[in-house]
């Protein structure tokens, strides 16, 4: 009967390639009703929870197999050592959508070679806030460039046999929180800023897997939000496939059933897609059983339309280490790598360089952001090393040792009882509350504050979750200077020292490390006090101080003895972290080192790992080189040496735009959750990043798609051809006018001249990335298709065309327009 229907179906609709499609999708849909007619109830519901942690169950008696998933975004992290990418926002940086395919179809080899079935990747959640501890994993502040990137990663990875998740959807901009907070956004900025990306991933790449966020959108928790996930998602973007959770981001069964959720997923057992659960609710008749069949079906279709029940995933022809990924990383170094500042310094000529001294925490360590995308590499590069290797004999590399290390700072950290008293450590309260109310149930003194119970409890009097500690005492140094104080806790944690408050992270966070620094005069003695709380899930805390100018006087030495001063500073897994946010300023003593060393030798250059903008007013007039290294990869160290050297010429262009200070960001007066309450206005509206700094007409420290080259571009010639209804093609030359080979980012913005309707002063709507050797002239044809004059109209629910007339502008970024021509839409 089903055969005869299809063939029916089949002769109806005209075109071969789509009669394939279709008989396909028919089949396909034939084998998963075939299926869930066989399965029971029980085995529908427990089909629909976690299993082992990071695995759809296995149904062997009907041959389902066991579906495999990993971390993402930048290895496959779940599974031993891994071609180690750069972050997203790197990747972004490079603008090249053809090597971010081949990144992902790198990752899919790394994928099957560990037989994993689904990459949780890629993120593309906005960038609002340089805060946001998980920027480094994502790409973009714009909706356009982020929708390009995710989608060509996307191809990458389901063109090659492994499907991708796309996360987290939606409106998850910041890590504070993040579980609690409700991200309150209008719907035009919703879908004109925050949901692009999501929805070229299903439409236009037709991603497999989505995962909804931690986060609640304008009051309900994504895994509950029915209009995101089945009216917007499934009915407005026609996505087949499977709507996963965040780990442990399911709450309430009855409202994530309802509200489009078909897989929960957590470290252990399901909590809420549980059968006892689910059952009852069957039975109340608060939902019914067809809801339980239809998620088991998006599941089921999505693993048989990637072949999962006709092929075994594990590739065992590939190897684990994967030379090609690893080129591909490097690669991605090399282009996604930004020069910001360059006053005549670089590249370095190796003929004339005698002595570099290499400084500062970075200079030999592998720089990345912390928490689920932390994948550990064969083997890496750090600056330091690239350089000794890539430099002859003439020069010399000195590497001034970190002597501020992570672990060093707690251990080597005294502390007294009582002023002037010789007896070691704190004065320690433990409370039975979150809140260090009552009397404590526990008195001690510890001598150092390493402490971590991970699931645990410090002792029996006090519970594994909800607890809080007070530890008070004195501090007392040998000598007169500036010490950085340094605490790392999950939970909340604050500091003061002589009763001035230096450190408050008093919110529910996972691991977050931050600093402070205090200036002390010798022989005296200052009070201190640490207070902790831990709310759930792990339990951690530790505190330490330590003496900046041990690392900065050596720094300053060896800075004062050599041609050239690199500072290699930035956020690393501790600082910048998924789970919570950072700061804006960089940690620690970065700052002063710069400035120590700057002073020491003018030919200083600042080296950035970051996932977007720091603080950098103290010290960017006081440096002639400035490169952004993001979180560059296995190979980073490699990369950047080479753009030192100039055997590579940068091209990287920013992503998102850079603050001067965080005070002017659109979203500074709208970040934090006001008055106590877990809801954050996302009051800049549509002017987020360069489109309220253009619009408002406040000078960034640098604008997005801005980024130096070594060699210069000259635009010409720019036509506009009509091709459809709005629809049009731009053609323009650019010209290698300058003395190397290098990459151009031509960039094409749209920006209204009339409109009715309130419009951003601009908005990328097409980019190129050409390499062009030195003296070549090539001509460029971007498309801009007739959406990109849509707005989204609210009463409509839908997007409409704004008609007026527009400027078609080309840029070398969004502040350097070269040429431009207007157009009117009908
Ligand atoms: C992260 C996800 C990640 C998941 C599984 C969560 O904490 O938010 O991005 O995929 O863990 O590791």
């Amino acid at each position: 009967m089903k055969i005869k229907y299809l063939l029916s179906l089949t002769l109806f609709i005209g075109s071969f390639g789509f009669i394939h499609a279709q008989s396909e999708t028919a089949l396909v849909e034939a084998r998963v009703n075939d299926l869930i007619s066989k399965m029971s109830l029980e085995e529908k519901i427990q089909y629909l929870g976690v299993y082992d942690n990071y695995c759809i169950r296995p149904i062997e008696r009907l041959g389902i197999p066991q579906i495999i998933m990993s971390d993402g975004p930048v290895g496959v992290r779940n599974a031993g050592k891994s071609t180690s990418f750069p972050a997203g926002v790197l990747a972004a940086s490079t603008w090249n959508r053809n090597l971010i395919e081949h990144e992902g179809k790198t990752l899919a080899q790394d994928c099957k070679a560990r037989g994993v079935h689904i990459l949780l990747s890629p993120g593309v959640n906005i960038m609002r806030s340089p805060l946001c501890g998980r920027n480094f994993e994502y790409y973009s502040e714009d909706p356009f460039l982020a929708s390009q990137m995710a989608v060509a990663l996307i191809n990458g990875l389901q063109r090659n046999g492994v499907l991708a998740c796309v996360k987290h959807f939606a409106g998850n901009n910041q890590e504070w929180d993040r579980g609690n907070v409700s991200s309150n956004i209008d719907k035009r900025t919703l879908h004109e800023i925050y949901l692009p990306a999501f929805k070229a991933a299903v439409m236009d790449a037709k991603v497999g897997t989505i995962m909804d966020g931690y986060n609640l959108v304008n009051g309900t928790y994504m895994t509950a939000n029915k209009y995101l996930n089945i009216d917007v998602l499934r009915n407005q973007w026609g996505f087949k496939g499977i709507v996963m959770s965040d780990w442990g981001a399911a709450h309430d069964a009855l409202a994530d059933v309802k509200g489009g959720l078909d897989l929960e997923m957590l470290l252990g057992n399901a909590e809420q897609f549980t059968v006892e659960k689910l059952t009852k609710l069957i039975q109340e008749g608060k939902i019914d059983e067809n809801m339980i069949d239809e998620k088991v079906a998006n599941i089921l279709r999505t693993i048989i339309h990637a072949g999962y029940l006709d092929h075994v995933q594990l590739d065992k022809s590939i190897p684990l280490y994967n030379p090609e990924a690893e080129k591909v990383s490097l690669n991605m170094a090399r282009e996604g790598i930004v020069l910001l500042k360059n006053k005549n310094i670089l590249p370095l000529d190796g003929n004339k360089i005698k002595k570099i001294a290499v400084v500062g925490p970075h200079a030999n360590a592998l720089s990345w952001g912390g928490g689920s995308s932390t994948t550990i590499p064969f083997n890496y590069s750090t600056l330091y090393t690239a350089l000794e290797k890539m430099v002859g004999a003439k020069t010399k590399i000195v590497l001034v040792k970190d002597t501020l290390s992570k672990d060093n700072i707690f251990k080597s950290a005294v502390f007294y009882v009582t002023p002037e008293s010789k007896e070691r450590g704190l004065k320690a309260e433990y409370f039975n509350n979150p809140n260090l109310q009552g009397v404590p149930v526990y008195t001690t003194i510890d001598r150092s504050i390493i402490f971590d119970w991970q699931a645990g409890s410090p002792n029996q009097a006090i519970p594994v979750d909800n607890f809080s500690i007070r530890w008070t005492g004195v501090v007392r140094v040998p000598s007169s200077k500036i010490y950085t104080f340094t605490a790392k806790a999950d939970d909340g944690y604050k500091l003061w020292v002589n009763g001035e408050l230096i450190m408050d992270c008093w919110r529910d966070q996972s691991l977050t490390q931050n600093s402070a620094m205090y200036k002390f005069e010798s022989g005296k003695d200052y009070s201190i006090k640490l207070e902790y709380y831990d709310r759930t899930g792990n339990a951690t805390v530790m505190l330490g101080y330590q003496d900046n100018s041990m690392v900065i006087d050596d720094a300053v030495k060896q800075a004062k003895k050599s041609n050239i001063a690199v500072v290699c500073v930035g956020f690393n897994n501790d600082t910048e972290v998924e789970g919570a946010d950072r700061t804006f300023s960089l940690p620690g003593y970065q700052d002063a080192l710069i400035n120590a060393v700057a002073k020491a030798n003018p030919n200083t250059i600042v080296i950035v790992n970051a996932g977007g903008a720091v603080d950098m007013q103290n010290w960017i007039n006081k440096v002639k080189g400035l490169v952004y290294a993001w979180y560059p990869g296995q190979d980073g160290g490699q990369a950047l040496a080479e753009i030192l050297y100039g055997k590579v010429n940068p091209s990287g262009k920013l992503p998102v735009t850079f603050d001067k200070k965080w005070e002017d960001n659109p979203c500074f007066n709208f970040y934090h959750a006001k008055d106590g309450k877990k809801e954050v206005e996302y009051g800049e509206g549509l002017l987020v990043g360069y489109r309220y700094y253009d619009t408002k007409k406040i000078e960034p420290q640098y604008p997005f798609g801005y980024g130096e080259s070594y060699t210069r571009f000259a635009y010409s010639n720019m036509k506009v051809y009509p091709k459809d209804v709005n629809e049009y093609e731009v053609s323009f030359d650019i010209e290698n006018t300058g003395k190397m080979d290098g990459a151009e980012i031509a960039q094409l913005y749209v920006k209204p001249i009339n409109s009715r309707v309130f419009l951003p002063e601009k908005s990328l709507r097409g980019f190129e990335k050409i390499f062009l050797k030195r003296g070549e002239k090539r001509n460029i044809t971007i498309t801009v298709p007739a959406d990109a004059f849509n707005i989204y109209n609210v009463d409509m629910e839908d997007f409409i065309t704004n008609r007026g007339i527009y400027e078609l502008l080309i840029g070398t970024s969004s502040r350097d327009i070269r040429l431009r021509a207007p157009v009117t839409i009908k």
